[in-house]
């Protein structure tokens, strides 16, 4: 059955209460979350956003606020307003959207709740958030209780009450909270994803995502990211950055479309990487020789589906080690593998060996068709930024569902937590909560495969 918003009905309190009893039993201790005694839940699988060319806000113009900002203004998009705590940044990004012909945004730098102030705003339709990570649910729950949509960077939120409460908050105000993933819209994941669907590898069995790149520099920047993101590493040890490796391969499997991420186990190495980074690099009285780091340098967690299928995630980011997220996946009739893009097919490769996917060409994606040299010229991560963003305007633009949506940016979210709760309790399997309350078995597939 085709899935529509209308075979959902609505959630009382009640019914709510009854299945975050179960969830937090399964999947750890859960606190209370922000619900008005009176307001229904109501689901917003396949709700199109309303239709409208959006008028955007941005908080957060760092390193990668700045970058979707230069994807947005190449898509025409209208940024009407910015927010950053350094005015300075915030400025800049002003000066580039002048740069493209539009009027000059307003600026929202008064300070790390400034962001609320700005959010009052009636003029703002939509929100990128791209700060760092412990801001992103504060900023969405803000934004979707003013009345905007938005959309989080990843690794999205952190736990797994954020989780629900962003699954709440959406629910509650008939506002989407998407995860910027951007890596479902890359080149090969989508070419990937169309020949899955084609049944070219049969029936699917296993996957492997990761995000392996050695960030010990940027770590121990005094700017950007190493400003906070090497606090999260004296905070906890499981799969910090699941998503990149992830998303995708919940994509391929249609997870939350028919089969959903069931219970997961996880393991971390011991953690030498910062530490010895940190011997070599800083001078002997540098007071970041007082930080206790916690994440083990190589995270592996395994998840199993409700379907039977696995999928192992790894998190590797103070290791030497090229950049690499595997991208595997694996079925009946063949396998593909990333970096380099590699596949294999029942009887159609001699001798066991791989080739190249040149030839499989007439799968490309019809946004890759449509867009691809706008995205190569000016999309970050080899265009698949550039198309994320220009996908989620047309969505926008024509009162389209978002491809993916609140319950997968809290499904792939929670594999942080639920990989650290395993972890922490000598690597026992960990039960995921289902964020669609039972809705994931009668969804169709993704739009991302299904769009021509
Ligand atoms: N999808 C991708 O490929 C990709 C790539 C890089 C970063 N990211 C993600 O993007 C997010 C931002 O990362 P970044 O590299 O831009 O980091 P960054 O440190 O360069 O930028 C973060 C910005 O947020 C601002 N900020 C912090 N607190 C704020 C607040 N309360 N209100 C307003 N502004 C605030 C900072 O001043 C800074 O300018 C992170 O979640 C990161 O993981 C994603």
């Amino acid at each position: 059955m085709k899935f529509e918003p209308q075979h959902v009905g609505s959630w009382t309190r009640r019914r709510f209460v009854q299945m975050g009893a179960i969830t937090a039993l399964a999947a750890g201790p859960l606190s209370s979350v922000d619900l008005r005694a009176d307001a229904p839940l109501r689901s917003m699988i396949g709700v199109a956003f309303k239709k409208r060319d959006p008028r955007i806000a941005i908080i957060g113009t760092g390193g990668r606020g700045t970058s979707l900002l230069g994807d947005l203004l190449a898509a025409n998009a209208q940024v009407v307003a910015l927010c950053d705590i350094v005015a300075a940044k915030a400025q800049a990004a002003g000066a580039s959207v002048v740069k493209a012909g539009q009027k000059q945004p307003d600026l929202f730098t008064n300070g790390p709740h400034d962001f609320e102030r700005m959010l009052k705003r009636t003029d703002i339709d939509f929100v990128v958030v791209a700060t760092p990570w412990t801001w992103h649910a504060p900023m969405a729950l803000v934004a979707m209780k003013e009345g905007k949509d938005v959309a989080i960077e990843v690794p999205g939120v952190t736990t797994i009450e954020e989780c629900w409460n962003i699954v709440n908050t959406s629910e509650q105000t008939g506002k989407h909270c998407i995860m910027l993933e951007n890596c479902c819209y890359g080149y090969n994941e989508t070419l990937i994803l169309r020949m899955i669907h084609a049944g070219l590898f049969g029936d699917l069995l296993y996957g492997e995502g990761a995000y392996l790149h050695d960030l010990r520099e940027e770590l121990f920047s005094n700017a950007g990211e190493g400003l906070w993101r090497r606090t999260e590493h004296t905070k906890h040890d499981g799969n910090l950055y699941p998503t990149h490796g992830l998303g995708p391969v919940a994509n391929y499997m249609g997870i939350q479309r028919g089969d959903r991420f069931a219970h997961l186990v996880s393991m971390s190495t011991p953690h030498r990487g910062l530490e010895e980074y940190r011997k070599a690099h800083l001078k002997p009285d540098d007071p970041r020789f007082g930080e206790h780091y916690l994440t083990g340098d190589m995270n592996t967690t395994l998840i199993k589906t409700a379907s039977g299928l696995t999928i192992t995630v790894k998190h590797a980011v103070s290791t030497p080690h090229p950049y690499d997220r595997i991208n595997l996946i694996a079925g009946t009739k063949g396998i593909f593998e990333d970096y380099p893009p590699r596949i294999y097919f029942d009887g159609l490769n001699k001798d066991e060996s791989w080739e190249g996917i040149e030839k499989w060409k007439e799968y490309e994606h019809p946004l890759w068709k449509r867009e691809g040299e706008a995205a190569r010229q000016n999309g970050g991560h080899g265009g698949m930024d550039y198309i994320m963003l220009y996908r989620l305007l047309q969505c926008v633009r024509e009162g389209l569902p978002p491809d993916m949506d609140v319950y997968d940016a809290a499904s792939w979210a929670s594999v942080a937590p639920l990989s650290e709760l395993s972890v922490s309790q000598g690597s026992a399997p960990v039960q995921f909560p289902d964020f669609t309350r039972g809705q994931w078995s009668s969804r169709t597939a993704s739009a991302i495969a299904t769009q021509d």
